[in-house]
């Protein structure tokens, strides 16, 4: 679908990585350029009209994003990625509101984003970061969830996807318990946002990050949503100019309201819009369209994968279209630079979920991430490269 939005797609590539960014179409850079070569200013800051043009487009991407998400304008932090965004939550709110002893459940399925943040917030204040067990399929069930939960469990922190397994968790389900149990909720929806419709309040989330660049938009940017009441008890992580009302030389200050209070500095402007951009462009594709669209396409593969018998798969369940794999006896960045050769972008390794390892029998796979701009036909070049494989060697020496 709307491949010719896609300039990099008039090339010779097949692009299988999308978990790790995603294509840009045209008309996200070109509202990038727009801001920079036609109205480049700062904002919130100047009275000219470059300057007010600015305002406009930077504000308005709030409203966009908070549509997409269903939340509160206000309840929406601009950060610099994900990674940031869960930062923010653990040393911003964490940090002030969590003490020794407390209990954070993670799984062993997290990216490194989800997981080292709360390492070092045990370093410093004692909490007890404990895994919820993953089942045969390396995935979070309800029922095994639920089992560790105990009076000391404050927080729940959980990637909605998972970027090696794609495993859907029932963030709806889990958003519910935690709610009913006083148990915060974090989700990280790098791998969801961009593939299916994520709803913040529907879902009972208290923090939701996700990245820019995985869903079209640039580098650079993500967003943190919070739900207010929190926000109103979060610290910023970060102090600056454009955050404060007011500072003196007795050292008393005042920081504006939310959610600007977290966005010191001079913000990425051009890369706000360009999210804006990209949000509106998968508006209007339709959310429930693209993950069908995927789901269509991993199965596909999955139908025509049982024609080669040396490829192992890790997670044939999974609602959503990541494929991780490895063919027998070949380590898995063999594999994607034997792919490279036929110009099929994969990433292998084990995808900065580190602690996987435990649960699954190997270390490293490939993984073949879809998006709605991929193609049945892409997908038949796939396979007869895995065909081909008995000359992997060969190939790559
Ligand atoms: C599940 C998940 N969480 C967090 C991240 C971190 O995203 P970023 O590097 O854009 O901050 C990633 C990136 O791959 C991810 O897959």
């Amino acid at each position: 679908m709307h491949r010719e939005d896609f300039p990099m797609l008039d090339g010779n590539i097949i692009y299988f990585d999308n978990g790790a960014t995603t294509l840009k179409p045209k008309r996200v850079v070109d509202a990038m350029n727009r801001y920079y070569l036609e109205h480049t200013s700062n904002i919130h800051r100047g009275d000219y009209d470059a300057a007010i043009q600015s305002n406009l487009a930077y504000d308005a991407v709030r409203d966009i994003v908070a549509r997409f998400v269903n939340c509160k304008s206000k309840e929406v932090i601009y950060t610099s990625g994900a990674t940031y965004s869960i930062n923010l939550v653990v040393f911003g709110y964490m940090r002030k509101h969590l003490h020794k002893g407390d209990v954070v459940l993670l799984n062993k399925a997290e990216h490194a984003s989800n997981v080292l943040p709360w390492i070092k917030l045990q370093e410093e204040i004692g909490i007890d970061i404990q895994y919820i067990p993953l089942d045969e399929n390396y995935e979070i069930t309800f029922d095994n969830l639920v089992k560790v939960v105990t009076d000391k469990t404050k927080v729940i922190s959980l990637a909605h996807v998972s970027n090696v397994i794609g495993d859907v968790r029932d963030v709806k389900r889990i958003g519910k318990y935690c709610r009913e149990n006083n148990i915060i909720f974090h989700v990280d929806g790098a791998q969801s946002v961009p593939h299916m419709k994520v709803d913040f309040q529907d879902s009972c989330m208290d923090f939701l990050s996700f990245s820019g660049h995985k869903m079209l938009g640039p580098t650079g940017v993500g967003i943190l949503v919070g739900r207010e009441e929190l926000l109103e008890e979060m610290e910023p992580i970060c102090y600056g100019g454009g955050m404060n009302s007011f500072f003196e030389e007795d050292s008393s200050y005042e920081l504006k309201s939310i959610p600007v209070r977290f966005e010191a500095g001079t913000p990425p402007i051009a890369e706000v819009i360009g999210l804006g951009e990209a949000i509106t462009y998968l508006e209007e594709i339709g959310m429930d369209n693209i993950h069908k669209h995927e789901m269509d396409l991993k199965d596909y593969f999955l139908s025509r994968v049982k024609e080669i018998d040396n490829v192992i798969l890790y997670n044939n369940n999974s609602e959503s279209g990541i494929v991780s794999f490895n063919l027998e006896g070949v380590f898995a960045q063999d594999t994607s630079v034997y792919l490279n050769h036929y110009h099929i972008c994969v990433r292998a390794g084990n995808h900065c979920a580190k602690l996987l390892k435990d649960d699954m029998p190997v270390q490293n796979t490939v993984r073949v991430s879809l998006y709605f701009y991929n193609t049945r036909e892409e997908i038949d070049v796939l396979i007869e490269a895995l065909k081909n494989s008995k000359d992997l060697f060969n190939v790559i020496i």
